[in-house]
């Protein structure tokens, strides 16, 4: 899997994405061989910095981010090719300058050089810098051939239905869709790229992967962190945007949807928006499908923790929830009436992201004498951390009489493979440079699941507060959350 040659231009290039993911990701592709020989790296920004100073930003980056320690024989091949442009992003001048810049990299080198431009802003200026790619002439550079000019675009793609219209329609006015790269780095996780191959590629999974065997699938990506640093984005945002649109609903779709016919990326992107197309629209009711929470103050290891409302950068009477909890229900004819519950909140008990598939349990008529309670056979995909599959049968405790007891059977990835595995980030920089969009979401995918999540939003946004429930720091949720499985006589994992 060779890249052409090719100049990663980072929009945003003094931001927080680019020093803790995007460079540290060139680097180690870099370490492992895997940049083209004409690999160039450009920062454009707005400050007016040297292409030194740029380089010095970069190696504190990777000092302080990647996975692995700077060595300087890689380092130095990556430096003696990265370079930077100051400009604005609504400045046409400037992304003339940019693309006299590019010209004189391939003049240098002797050949065509693809341009991969990564947009790694604040979504304001989105629609500016594609606009200007356009304007500039770089959205068509090479266009006719294979290694023609591609764009990623970071999250968030939109914020409801309509912008996120808009920013599809600003897109193809500039750029052809094979062109575009829409970032969900979820889809970069090795883990996730697993699920297929775990449901694809092994025989026993899919006769019992529908609704005669799954009683209920619970998706969690749970996180400990608070917001930080980032009140003044994450108030814009919420959980239901930040997480639940997007990653989750990734793991949703990859865990749902049909077979695909290849595994060319169409392929699978066409089941994706067909799973997504089948999910039915949220009942916002009392007693519907949705929870919303912030996290309230409380106490981890001993020691008192600030609720949302007192972090840094929040408003005294936000409402912005902090967790959002939603069941899905999927109308097709392998999931009709299995629950596809999903959670995602800050702030939670520990960081963990898994997807439980529950099956149905056992008629209990022959152990059931016993008194005994027998567990939900489960299979969890553990995406992170301590990845790895595991699954849940009951069996019996050695000894003369009949007593059973869950057990567990796991394989992790620690033991089967080591540690080290490259960051999700990695890969698709490196799936972007080639060419191959399979890992990155179709405009018509942000778009379906914005329509699901629109009215939910725009609910939220008229209640304000109303309706808003809280769990402490360092727990698994909130009360409202446990009715969305209680009404299917369940209850969440707790992981
Ligand atoms: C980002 C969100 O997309 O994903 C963050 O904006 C969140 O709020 C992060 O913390 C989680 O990613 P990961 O890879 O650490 O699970």
């Amino acid at each position: 899997r060779g890249a052409p040659p090719t100049a990663v231009v980072i929009f945003g290039a003094s931001g927080d994405l680019t020093a803790r993911k995007l460079i540290p990701a060139v680097y180690n592709l870099a370490a492992d061989n895997l940049l083209p020989p004409d690999f160039h790296l450009i920062g454009y920004g707005r400050k007016e910095i040297s292409h030194e100073a740029f380089r010095e930003l970069a190696a504190d980056a990777i000092k302080e981010f990647s996975r692995r320690e700077l060595s300087n024989d890689v380092w130095d091949r990556i430096a003696a090719r990265t370079t930077y442009v100051a400009g604005g992003y609504d400045d046409p001048a400037a992304f003339d300058r940019l693309a006299e810049h590019l010209a004189e990299i391939e003049k240098k080198v002797g050949r065509d050089v693809q341009p991969l431009f990564y947009i790694s802003t604040p979504p304001s200026v989105f629609g500016p810098i594609l606009t200007n790619l356009g304007s500039s002439g770089l959205a068509k550079k090479h266009i006719d051939h294979p290694h023609h000019a591609k764009v990623i675009i970071e999250k968030p793609f939109g914020r409801d239905l309509e912008s996120a219209l808009k920013l599809n329609q600003t897109v193809r006015n500039v750029l052809e869709e094979h062109q575009v790269y829409r970032i969900d780095h979820y889809l970069g996780k090795e883990t996730v790229q697993d699920l297929l191959v775990q449901r694809f590629a092994n025989s026993i999974f899919e006769p019992l992967w529908n609704r005669n065997f799954i009683d209920n699938v619970q998706i969690t990506v749970a996180e400990e962190v608070g917001v930080g640093t980032r009140g003044g984005y994450y108030e814009q945002s919420g959980a239901l945007r930040d997480m639940i649109q997007n990653h989750t609903m990734q793991l949703v779709a990859l865990t749902a949807m049909e077979p695909p016919v290849s595994l060319d990326a169409e392929a699978i992107r066409d089941e994706k928006v067909k799973l997504l197309r089948a999910i039915q629209p949220l009942d916002l009711g009392a007693n519907g499908d949705v929870s919303r929470a912030q996290y309230a103050a409380g106490m981890i290891g001993g020691k008192p923790e600030p609720g949302y409302l007192d972090e840094e950068g929040i408003a005294p009477e936000s409402a912005t929830e902090t967790y959002a909890a939603i069941r899905l229900s999927i109308n097709n004819w392998r999931w009709q009436g299995v629950p596809f519950v999903i959670r995602s909140g800050k702030r939670m008990a520990r960081r963990v992201t898994e997807i439980a598939v529950q099956f149905k349990r056992p008629p209990g008529t022959l152990f059931a004498k016993g008194g005994f309670d027998l567990a939900a056979n489960t299979l969890s995909f553990q995406i992170q951390p301590d990845e790895g599959l595991s699954l849940i049968l009951n069996g019996k405790v050695p000894g003369l009489e009949t007593r059973m007891q869950p057990v567990k059977m796991n394989f992790r990835y620690s033991t089967t493979y080591g540690s080290n595995t490259p960051e999700a980030y990695e890969r698709l920089v490196l799936d972007a440079m080639i060419g191959d969009g399979t890992l990155f979401i179709r405009g018509d995918e942000a778009e379906t699941s914005w329509k699901l999540y629109t009215p939910v939003l725009e609910a939220w946004a008229a209640a304000g507060r109303e309706g808003m429930d809280s769990y402490p720091v360092g727990s698994w949720g909130p009360a409202s959350a446990d009715a969305l499985l209680a009404a299917h006589n369940n209850v969440w994992r707790k992981p």
